[in-house]
């Protein structure tokens, strides 16, 4: 298959990727024939699932600008994906935050790749390759150090990453991590799949392909996700459904058959 000008040397094209194939989900063009396959074949049995990333999207867009409003500047986005349209620093922009900075990490080579691109010469942002799962690494990373000053208030995203981190890799103690570094103030906004309802035939066959991919994925209850922010407190209206979350009544409804997942935004006091 022809390798396309956008796409890094050490890419592999034959593996669908977990950022590319929601790229592919929210509209995008930066995915691979391997990874549209894989989404076609979700969309096939749960076409809600275009739908629930937007969803997913849209909350995090309302959660980065109740933020903003609460004074918080800094950002770093972990997993942020490949870019798309409502990015941390254009939300942030919109809000008339003139003076915010963002950090996006991600360990797909496109995501990463994809980011550089778009950020090159854009102010207060930085783009990091590497992997969520390892607060200590990230944190030390100099465009982190750079940008962030870790004795203001920062909001660490962890926005529909953790469901592919299984319980054996301690997602807690990742939260903890990142939340352990921020100064009273700082916040968690996450995304989690989930399952606080028994799951449709179809929405069990698409998770049933998700296990058997490269990047199996972890569905937790309520409850779980919940347990994830530690000693933070989630503020209102606490662990709910995406479009549960201070709906703003300008973005699209909720997708058909309610979510199937949770986000919370958590505040260390
Ligand atoms: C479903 S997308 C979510 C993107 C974005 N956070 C959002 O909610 O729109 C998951 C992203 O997390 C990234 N990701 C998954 N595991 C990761 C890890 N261990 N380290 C860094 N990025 C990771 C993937 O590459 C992908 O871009």
């Amino acid at each position: 298959m022809d390798r396309p000008s956008w796409a890094p040397a050490d890419v592999d094209l034959d593996r669908p990727s977990v950022a590319r194939v929601y790229d592919y989900y929210l509209g995008g063009s930066h995915n691979f024939a391997a990874d549209r396959a894989f989404a076609e074949q979700v969309l096939k049995v749960m076409p809600a699932v275009a739908g629930l990333a937007r969803s997913n999207r849209a909350f995090l867009r309302r959660a980065v600008r109740a933020l903003a409003a609460q004074g918080v500047r800094q950002y770093l986005d972990l997993g942020s994906g490949i870019p798309t349209v409502g990015n941390v620093h254009e939300v942030l922009a919109d809000a008339g935050v003139t003076d915010g900075r963002v950090v996006y990490v991600d360990h797909d080579p496109v995501a990463v790749a994809h980011s550089r691109a778009i950020l090159a010469g854009v102010p207060g942002t930085a783009v990091v390759a590497g992997d969520l799962r390892s607060p200590a690494e990230v944190l030390a990373q100099p465009q982190v150090q750079g940008l962030i000053d870790f004795t203001q208030p920062v909001a660490f995203l962890l926005v529909a990453v953790l469901h592919f981190v299984p319980d054996e890799q301690r997602p807690a103690d990742i939260v903890a991590g990142y939340a352990a570094a921020g100064v009273p103030g700082s916040h968690v906004v996450l995304s989690h799949a989930g399952l606080d309802r028994p799951l449709t035939p179809a929405e069990e066959e698409a998770w049933e392909m998700y296990r058997r991919s490269p990047t199996p994925l972890i569905l937790r209850t309520n409850t779980q996700v919940e347990a994830l922010l530690g000693d933070l407190t989630a503020l209102p209206p606490g662990v709910v459904a995406p479009h549960a979350w201070r709906p703003a009544g300008d973005e699209e409804p909720p997708p058909e058959g309610n979510a199937i997942g949770c986000v919370a935004v958590a505040r260390k006091d």
